[in-house]
């Protein structure tokens, strides 16, 4: 893979991987600063999208159409959907589906995007293998899963909500971007991988525990985002 966009959905996620950067670049477009640059000799894009779906859809179009990126990396913080998984462990995407949509007046089971051919995105298998592998090096004390991300526009911090979650969708972990980067990824058949460290169980602690655990968090998925893009 030639070059690659990195893709955070707060300046937390992203600013060390920036501040590694060389020979950076920077452009604005649709209010995003795109840092283009050598990452551990590697081709990148860094890229803040703003929180939500829609921002992290339109960043990744234009990672695509703009910069020409051979794959989408997506890296950033999520709430826990299951008592294995525990704060500062990391999750790798298998696949994403977006846990929001929803047009079951028209008889289409939850989460699934009417007259598309699937609504569950495949993460890309030699993103994931070399992930695990990153992480067994870099970050052996922390726990890794590899399963799928549920995404939506809305952070979880009630204890319904999160078991309605499990019950409907067979997510690891709950965030706002990483369905729509996948979707948008898909759709364009470029490669993706989501990777988030877990900062909150997703239920009525989450806000506490997110504004602890976040520092932390973020430190694993850098140490995980050095390797894989030295091995790259
Ligand atoms: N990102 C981190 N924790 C989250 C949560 N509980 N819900 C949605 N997004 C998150």
């Amino acid at each position: 893979m030639k070059k690659i966009g990195i893709i955070g959905a707060m300046d937390e996620e992203v600013q060390i991987l920036k501040s590694q950067m060389q020979n950076e670049k920077v452009k604005t477009i649709a209010s995003m600063e795109f840092h283009e640059g050598i990452l551990k000799n590697h081709e990148a894009v860094v890229v803040r999208c703003g929180i939500g779906k829609v921002n992290a859809a339109i960043c990744t179009q234009i990672l695509i159409d703009l910069f020409d990126v051979e794959a989408v990396i997506n890296t950033g913080v999520a709430g826990s959907l299951r008592n294995e998984i525990e704060i500062a462990d990391i999750v790798l995407s298998t696949d994403t589906q977006q846990h929001d949509v929803d047009a079951t007046g028209f008889g289409y089971p939850v989460g699934v995007i009417p007259r598309m051919e699937s609504s569950i995105f495949q993460a890309d298998e030699r993103l994931i293998t070399l992930a695990k592998e990153v992480c067994e090096e870099v970050i052996p004390e922390v726990g890794v899963h590899t399963g799928r991300i549920v995404s939506g526009d809305q952070f979880i911090s009630d204890s319904g909500k999160k078991t309605w979650l499990v019950d409907n969708f067979n997510g690891y972990c709950t965030e706002m971007e990483g369905a729509s980067i996948a979707q948008t990824a898909y759709l364009n058949q470029v490669p993706f991988l989501i990777i988030r460290a877990i900062s909150d169980k997703a239920d009525h602690s989450a806000e506490m525990s997110y504004k602890e655990f976040e520092e932390i968090a973020i430190r694993n998925t850098v140490k995980l985002l050095n390797g894989l893009v030295a091995r790259l």
